[in-house]
């Protein structure tokens, strides 16, 4: 899928696998509004992605939330805001402000990559240093 790189993995397999899941519904996004008579399929695509996204902002929190994330709250906001900007970019298009589809995939494909990289990858970074740091005592003590 377009979009993906290894350096946006977060080192948990259930989330890259939803990351990459996004770019997915992009590409099917993109081919979808190639064709002439698939109007009906692209809302749903459109939908289904806002859906998948909102479940794994969800499951992304409650996780966090176990490992009493000192993060989470601020990330919470960050998932927040960005929900409603992804809602606002699919009303303009599915209401005509914005005509172009290409904008919104380019556009969508730019928040999600920013999320990931900047966001997400803090917790990322939280954990791997931390279950290094696990198995590097546990091999002491
Ligand atoms: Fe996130
Ligand atoms: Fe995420």
């Amino acid at each position: 899928m377009f979009g993906w790189q290894e350096d946006l993995s977060v080192g948990v397999q259930a989330f890259d696998h939803a990351h990459q899941q996004f770019f997915v519904f992009l590409d099917e996004f993109s081919a979808a509004t190639r064709d002439d008579h698939a109007q009906q399929n692209v809302q749903e695509i459109l939908n289904k992605m806002l859906s998948f996204i909102k479940l794994h902002c969800e499951t992304e929190e409650r996780w966090l939330a176990a490992k009493r994330d000192p993060e989470l709250l601020a990330h919470k906001e960050k998932h927040q805001k960005f929900l409603e900007q992804v809602e606002s970019l699919i009303r303009d298009y599915t209401t005509g402000r914005i005509a172009q589809s290409w904008q919104v995939s380019a556009i969508l494909r730019e928040w999600l990559t920013m999320h990931i990289q900047e966001i997400d990858q803090q917790y990322a970074q939280r954990y791997r240093t931390r279950a290094a740091l696990d198995v590097y005592q546990s091999a002491r003590f």
